[in-house]
């Protein structure tokens, strides 16, 4: 048993009580090493908002969503009127509702941010690597959620969309049809499927999403942050252990992102208030039309956060497949001719490229499909291992580098737009060379990121007041 440490008898009440609980809870433990004796580098700058900013989305999808539960319906037959009457008749239903279905907006908003920051200032690098896991998992996570979520209101969107990504799981060699049957619990989207989506989307993922949120959290707290600089601020402490360019997150980063939370609400009500559906991105006007087995919208597509993926499915075309093995055998003639490796793995390379095409040239284009879809978010993964720059941050990178990650951020936003709009040639076309180019951005890095001169990295964080 822990020593039991002894107050002062004159001391107030309120530090009896709190003595009481530190001998049976670590609460002032707790609260000093993520919080008042967390030192975080001195130089964060708005990029670093979007981890806070993504906890206060969590909290409000996990509190409108509470109170949602309290009045709708997971039948078919009621599902949709139940979110109508929340609308019209609880009060102040149209709140809770629209703050839920643009907080998941604002959800992938701020994590796409939160993201991004990761990638051009090397946080995903030596020692944060579990940092970056864990933040790909929860993507996952967020992405599964969303997608259930959307079922729910029984709308037409919600119908046909479930129906075509859970038909895509029948594409799977041997299983699909089994496992696309397994997740409907029905031959097609219907009550049961809703049942289990309802299920799944008010407890289990979300349950798994926590664990995954304070798993990130202790990682980073681990290692401690990263920072635009990318230098390690533990590299140089002072005589009390304390890093020279940290200060304690609270008060200092607790009253700072006060900043951006009163940012993100004034976005946040605007919207909410002046333009829930955003223009039929955040809800999709053929959600308003309650689900029809029997009628299928012209237009299918997914909400806009999932476009990007989505375009690269619809990208996955029988003759794109020929440019894919194309892709194989280079990489394959590549890792022989060029990769210093064993003779013994050079012949593996070649045995997988010849399996691979094989299976490549005999599976179903669709198939291919889902698996560059799930492909483009496994990939993150991996990044900590395939990014090899001398340099962390994007700052010290040669100034190429800068070019090349805004053309990435614009190739995404492109496929984001040709995965709303029907499927036209030209936009296959396009988003055919924008999947090649995002993979190519990934695959290529261990080779490119070594290009070109880094700038010399300063020894301390370069503060500079703003
Ligand atoms: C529910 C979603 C998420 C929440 C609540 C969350 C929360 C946080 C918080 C509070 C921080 C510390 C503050 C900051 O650095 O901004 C952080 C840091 C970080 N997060 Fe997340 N995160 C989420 C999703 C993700 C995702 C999807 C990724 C990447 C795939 C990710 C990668 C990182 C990285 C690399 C850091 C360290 C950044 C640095 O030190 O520079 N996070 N996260």
């Amino acid at each position: 048993m822990a020593d039991f440490k002894e107050i002062s008898p004159n001391a107030s009440a309120g530090e009896k009580l709190l003595n009481w609980v530190d001998n049976r809870f670590p609460a002032s433990k707790m609260y000093k090493e993520h919080l008042s004796e967390y030192y975080a580098p001195k130089n964060f700058n708005f990029w670093y908002f979007f981890g806070s900013l993504a906890l206060l989305v969590l909290v409000i999808q996990i509190v409108t969503g509470i109170f949602l539960v309290m009045h709708y319906k997971p039948d078919a037959n009621l599902a949709f009127a139940s979110v109508e009457y929340i609308m019209r008749d609880v009060p102040w239903g149209w709140l809770i509702r629209y703050m839920h279905s643009t907080g998941a907006s604002a959800f992938f908003i701020v994590v796409y941010m939160h993201m991004f920051r990761g990638l051009i200032y090397g946080s995903y690098r030596k020692p944060r690597e579990l940092v970056w896991i864990f933040g790909c998992a929860i993507f996952l996570c967020l992405m599964a959620e969303a997608f259930m979520g959307y079922l729910l209101p029984w709308g037409q969107m919600s119908y046909w969309g479930a129906q075509v990504i859970v038909n895509l799981f029948a594409a799977v060699p041997f299983v699909g049809p089994d496992l696309a049957l397994l997740i409907r619990g029905d031959y097609v989207v219907s009550d049961a499927t809703l049942n289990r989506f309802f299920s799944f989307h008010v407890i289990a993922v979300p349950l798994v999403l926590l664990g995954l949120v304070v798993a990130h959290i202790i990682a980073l707290h681990e290692v401690g942050s990263n920072n635009p600089d990318g230098v390690e601020i533990k590299a140089h402490k002072d005589a009390n252990g304390k890093p020279l360019d940290g200060i304690p997150f609270h008060p200092y980063y607790t009253v700072h992102d006060i900043l951006g939370v009163s940012g993100f609400l004034l976005v946040f009500t605007a919207v909410i208030f002046f333009a829930p559906e955003f223009g039929g991105y955040f809800l999709e006007y053929n959600n308003f039309i309650p689900a029809d087995p029997l009628k299928t919208p012209a237009h299918i597509a997914p909400v806009w956060y999932f476009t990007p993926f989505y375009s690269m499915l619809r990208a996955i075309t029988s003759e794109m497949m020929y440019a894919l093995i194309a892709c194989v055998l280079a990489g394959a003639y590549l890792g022989v001719t060029r990769a210093k490796i064993p003779a013994i793995f050079k012949t593996a390379v070649v045995g997988g490229a010849v399996v691979l095409v094989a299976l490549m040239l005999s599976i179903d284009a669709k198939f291919w499909g889902v698996v560059v879809m799930g492909g483009a978010v496994i990939i993150l993964f991996f990044l900590p291992w395939l990014d090899n720059c001398a340099v962390k941050s994007i700052r010290y990178r040669p100034d190429w580098h800068k070019y090349l990650y805004g053309i990435f951020v614009i190739n995404f936003v492109i496929l984001a737009y040709l995965g709303v709009q029907p499927p036209s040639p030209v936009g296959e076309r396009v988003s055919q060379v924008g999947t090649l180019f995002y993979f190519g951005f990934f695959l290529l890095m261990p080779w490119w990121s070594r290009l070109g001169a880094t700038k010399p990295v300063p020894d301390r964080v370069v503060f500079t007041p703003h």
